[in-house]
């Protein structure tokens, strides 16, 4: 049997198949349609298609020759920009072949200093004749606005429920997989939106058996947002010993460790029934504890203290 890994097998090829994004697809196929790009700034957060959308782009602008004239380069991993120019001024010598010029995809941008920013603009100018460069960043407001203002600004939105469900759905035909609705669900809370986590998700939960929720929530080690509510219910309700249970429920038979409990619990403390400034004095509470654990506290101690908190708030 071949490993593969899903991220890459179900990767695009091209534009088409780039889930959501509408709107930077289709400007992007207008300019390969011209035949010339802009130097280009995408911005957003992990795993919604930047690199992926490049690559496409490379592919369908250049054709079989993509490789040649297509170099990916990250920003933060060489020790510092004056490698990153040393190695796109070794690519920009040598001539595009059967093109105008070659594209450049610079990684991480954002992890650059605005000093090693001012060094990159210059390089883009130099090289402007010969190269197209992209940008990648999550954040477009840590790039410098000489930079800004001389590349496109193309905005990655985060993908909902529904483009995760499409996702999902394309590796499951892929794979032969069977995926429960719920379990989908479980992917969509767990990767918020980031498809290179959902793809990972499916791959490792498919290891363990079936893909049902259970096992997308084992792969990810992280608890149920149910059982998580279950426990904070009972503590609202004073049912203190049902919480412990629940607690214990979580720590022993799920074997999870307390940071992911703690976690769990944080990210559904927005979701109770109790008023707003309750939530808020919880949530502070949640940042003590947490910090008391990673101190060294007992996690069994620790979170059943915060129920005990918890218990106040409800009453
Ligand atoms: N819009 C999308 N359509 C289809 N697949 C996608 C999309 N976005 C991400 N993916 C999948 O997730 C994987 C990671 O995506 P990609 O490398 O494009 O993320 P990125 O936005 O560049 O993230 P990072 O900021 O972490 O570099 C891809 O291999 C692909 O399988
Ligand atoms: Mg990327």
């Amino acid at each position: 049997m071949k490993l593969e890994i899903w991220t890459e097998k179900y990767r695009p090829k091209t534009l088409k198949e780039v889930v959501n994004q509408k709107h930077i697809v289709s400007r992007l196929e207008a300019w390969v349609k011209k035949g010339s790009i802009p130097h280009m700034l995408f911005a957003g957060p992990a795993g919604v298609g930047k690199t992926t959308v490049a690559l496409c782009l490379a592919y369908e602008f250049f054709g079989k020759e993509w490789r040649t004239n297509f170099q990916e380069m990250n920003a933060s991993d060489e020790r510092g920009i004056n490698i990153v120019r040393g190695r796109i001024k070794d690519f920009a010598r040598v001539r595009p072949i059967g093109a105008d010029f070659k594209i450049i995809f610079l990684d991480e941008s954002d992890a650059l200093t605005p000093e090693a920013q001012q060094a990159l603009r210059r390089t883009i100018e130099r090289f402007s004749n010969t190269c197209r460069f992209i940008l990648s960043c999550n954040y477009s407001s840590k790039i410098i606005e000489p930079i800004q203002s001389r590349t496109s600004v193309f905005r990655f939105k985060r993908m909902n429920e529904e483009n995760v469900d499409e996702y999902v759905k394309r590796i499951a035909k892929g794979e032969k997989l069977n995926v429960s609705k719920d379990a989908t669900k479980a992917i969509y809370e767990i990767s918020e939106g980031d498809l290179r986590q959902a793809a990972n998700l499916l791959q490792a939960s498919s290891a363990l058996g079936k893909v049902r929720k259970e096992t997308i929530y084992e792969a990810a080690a992280q608890s149920k947002p149910e059982d998580i509510k279950e426990m904070m219910d009972f503590a609202l309700k004073g049912k203190f010993s049902d919480a412990r249970k629940k607690l214990f429920d979580l720590l022993i038979t799920q074997g999870l460790s307390g940071e992911d409990i703690i976690k769990g619990i944080h990210k559904e403390v927005f979701n109770l029934k109790i008023q707003e400034d309750k939530k808020i004095r919880l949530v502070e509470q949640i940042g003590e504890f947490e910090y008391r654990m990673n101190q060294g506290g007992s996690p069994e101690i620790q979170l059943e203290a915060l129920l005990a908190q918890f218990m106040k708030h409800g009453k």
